[in-house]
Order: structure tokens, then C-alpha cells, then sequence
């Protein structure tokens, strides 16, 4: 699948608070761009205007997807996500009262990952066979408690 995103001349505030202004990059297909800054710098916050969790206040974020453009700005997260985007937040966001394998199902929310669960999920318990073995622990039980103790990334 070639997909590619381009964020043109965005700007992003919280409230009177200017957090980004006019960001551009350019994403093209099979490419792996890091974004770096020290803490405070909007990087997140660049990432919730993709995700559109923040709206951005100026500029244009479009996504091609199999030759297809979608305006991002606009759009619910919900949508976002259905077209394949996804945000992986820092910190060990777990549901800690669900167990290892249904954080993991968590994973394919989209109809799309549904129809491949099986596969992605024994491909996780092959990466991660420590997974495998605490697949029905709870995903937060203590570690000495012979239970799962995923970080989270
Ligand atoms: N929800 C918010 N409300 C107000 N200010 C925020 C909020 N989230 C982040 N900020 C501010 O926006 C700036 C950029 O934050 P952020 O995008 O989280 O930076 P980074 O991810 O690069 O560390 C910081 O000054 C931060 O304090
Ligand atoms: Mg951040």
C-alpha cells in the first residue's frame, strides 16, 4: 500500500497558547521521518493535528492512500484511524484490567485488522513469546505475581 502525508504551513495553538507555526513535512511512501525537539517543542502536538485531536488553526494535512487524497483537517480521529493512521502515545497506556491478549485485540480496531487477528496476533506471540506464555494475565499484575508486565511501547 504507497501512502504519504503532507502537513503544509500548519499552525496549532491551546487557546491564546501558540504552540506551532507554519510547520511543513512531506512523508513520502516507504519513508521513516523521526521529528526531534526537546520537551515543549509541539511535537505532540503535531501529531494530535494529524491524528486530529488538536485542530490546527492554519495549514493543510492531506494523506494519499492508495493514489487516493484525504483532507485530514476535518475529520473525526475516528476516521482518521479508519483510514490506517495511527498514533502510538508514550507511556505505559495499558487497560490494566484486561488481560495481555485483549490489550493486544485492542490493537485491531479497524474492520480491516479485525479480518487479520489471527495473524497479527501470532506474529506478536512469535516476536514476543513472553506475550504467549501471560497471554490470559492481567496486563498490569505484578511482575513476581507470575503474571504479564508489558511496557506499554
Ligand atoms: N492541552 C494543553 N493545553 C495547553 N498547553 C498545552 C497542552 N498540551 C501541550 N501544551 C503546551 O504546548 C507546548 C508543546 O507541547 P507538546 O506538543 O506536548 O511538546 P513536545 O511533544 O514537543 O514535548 C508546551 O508548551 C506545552 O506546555
Ligand atoms: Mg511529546
Amino acid at each position: 500500500m504507497a501512502s504519504s502525508i503532507t502537513i503544509e504551513n500548519v499552525n496549532a495553538a491551546y487557546g491564546a497558547v501558540r504552540v506551532i507555526e507554519d510547520v511543513s513535512i512531506n512523508v513520502k511512501a516507504g519513508e521513516t521521518v523521526a521529528l526531534l525537539g526537546t520537551n515543549g517543542n509541539g511535537k505532540s502536538t503535531l501529531m494530535k493535528c494529524v491524528m486530529g485531536i488538536v485542530r490546527p488553526t492554519a495549514g493543510r494535512i492531506v494523506a494519499e492512500i492508495d493514489g487516493e487524497k484525504h483532507n485530514l483537517i476535518g475529520l473525526s480521529t475516528e476516521q482518521i484511524v479508519d483510514l490506517g493512521i495511527a498514533l502510538v502515545p508514550e507511556g505505559r497506556r495499558l487497560f490494566p484490567k484486561l488481560t495481555v491478549e485483549e490489550n493486544l485485540l485492542l490493537g485491531a480496531f479497524r474492520a480491516k485488522a479485525r479480518a487479520q487477528i489471527k495473524t497479527n496476533l501470532d506474529f506478536a506471540f512469535e516476536a514476543f513469546p513472553r506475550l504467549a506464555e501471560r497471554r490470559r494475565a492481567g496486563a498490569c499484575t505484578r511482575a513476581d505475581a507470575g503474571a504479564a508486565y508489558p511496557s506499554g511501547g
